[in-house]
């Protein structure tokens, strides 16, 4: 998957990027990230990017301009067309269905905003969706994409190695994941359960699908119902 992020901060990238199964996964060429900075297709010479909203109101917009031309110098980088994303707070929430879909795309093309948000023509123009990772408003977009790239390059195949498989994650099957416990065996009085240690597979199955299904109704009875908000 290639997968390229417009946004004015490529630095607040590097970190995320750079560590555990989303650099292993570049590294192994599972996923090609390339970060591409708004600012740096601004002609002007105070490199402006925002400007105050016609009919008034507080905050900066994002101009069309620099987010155009950075997107149409980045779309001819692959010859793979790609989905155009958005982040925004108006957006279609996130969660780990849309992950999945995404996560069979070629291309990804996020675009990541600041300030009080984008001029309307760059949503109609570029044709974007937009998604958003909840119902709060962040800083910008760029938290906002990192999650999203998280959640999706580590369902490609070969991004997790055979021992953090992500089959048996929490949502991937509508529920909550079943609780997990690993050595030493009683730890300040706390016991793991006797069934884990039984060695029967199908008792054990059994027993992780009765929690998940127990702890789901408990904390998150929203996913049972098939209530998405
Ligand atoms: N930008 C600002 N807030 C956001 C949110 N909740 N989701 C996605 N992008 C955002």
């Amino acid at each position: 998957m290639r997968v390229d992020v417009l946004t004015l901060f490529p630095e607040m990238f590097e970190s995320p990027l750079g560590h555990s199964i989303l650099k292993r996964a570049q590294q192994s060429g599972i996923v090609e990230i390339v970060l591409s900075n708004i600012r740096d297709f601004v002609t002007d010479s105070y490199k402006k990017v925002d400007d105050k909203p016609y009919g008034g109101g507080p905050g900066m917009v994002m101009m069309p301009e620099p987010v155009f031309d950075c997107f149409e110098h980045v779309e001819k980088l692959s010859a793979e067309k790609g989905r155009v994303i958005l982040l925004t707070p108006q957006g279609q929430k996130f969660d780990h269905r849309k992950a999945v879909e995404l996560s069979k795309e070629k291309r990804l093309i996020f675009i990541s905003g600041r300030y009080e948000g984008f001029d309307e023509r760059i949503r109609e123009g570029l044709g974007a969706e937009q998604l958003s990772i909840g119902d709060y408003v962040l800083s910008g977009g760029e938290l906002a994409a990192m999650v999203v790239i998280d959640s999706v390059v580590r369902l490609l195949g070969g991004a997790l190695g055979d021992e953090d498989s992500s089959k048996d994650d929490s949502f991937s099957d509508g529920l909550l994941e079943y609780p997990q416990y690993t050595r030493p065996e009683v730890f300040r009085g706390m016991k793991v359960p006797d069934i884990l240690l039984s060695g029967d597979h199908g008792k054990i199955a059994k027993w992780r699908r009765d929690k998940a299904l127990e702890r789901t109704k408990l904390w998150r009875p929203d996913l049972l119902k098939g209530d998405k908000s």
